[in-house]
């Protein structure tokens, strides 16, 4: 049986995933009015499909263990972007915010002696490690090509490589 105040902080993560999905939704839109950004709308859309995958995740384990599952309201994301570079940063800056709220998550979980709360976020943890090595290498990449065209064409043909567009999961 989850606590009260178990249950209120993995709903409230259950709207911030909710809410990634809905980011992550938006970039892949602005990207795909883009010319040439045919990897990068592809990388967002997954990464979108992702995120809703891990809210769902969340529900489920909530109410699993007894407690009651909030399908949340979410704010309008971001829509639009001045530069790719912005939105990579975006993408970089929302997954740290994911991981902070995640080790909250976890601390909250050993305060509350809830070990198979604990052990359920495991899976969280190791994925935001993943998805923060994704979001800092894409930016790194970013910043070494500055302007270059060709090195822009590769970025958008190699993104489809990255473990986010391939569908994981
Ligand atoms: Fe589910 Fe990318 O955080």
């Amino acid at each position: 049986m989850l606590s009260k105040a178990i249950q209120d902080a993995l709903n409230k993560q259950v709207q911030m995933e909710a809410e990634s999905s809905q980011a992550y939704l938006a970039m892949a839109s602005w990207a795909e009015i883009q010319p040439g950004l045919v990897g990068v709308t592809e990388f967002f859309y997954k990464q979108s499909d992702e995120e809703r995958v891990h809210m769902l995740k969340l529900l489920r384990f909530v109410n699993e263990r007894g407690g009651f599952a909030v399908v949340p309201a979410l704010e309008q994301p971001t829509l639009t972007f001045t530069s790719l570079k912005k939105l990579f940063e975006e993408f970089l800056k929302h997954e740290l915010k994911v991981s902070n709220s995640i080790n909250d998550l976890v601390h909250l979980s050993l305060t509350e002696k809830d070990y198979a709360t604990h052990n359920f976020l495991q899976w969280y943890v190791n994925e935001q490690i993943e998805e923060e090595r994704t979001a800092r290498t894409l930016n790194d990449k970013l910043e070494l090509i500055g302007d270059d065209k060709s090195g822009l064409y590769l970025f958008d043909r190699d993104i489809m490589n990255y473990r986010g567009a391939e569908g994981k999961k």
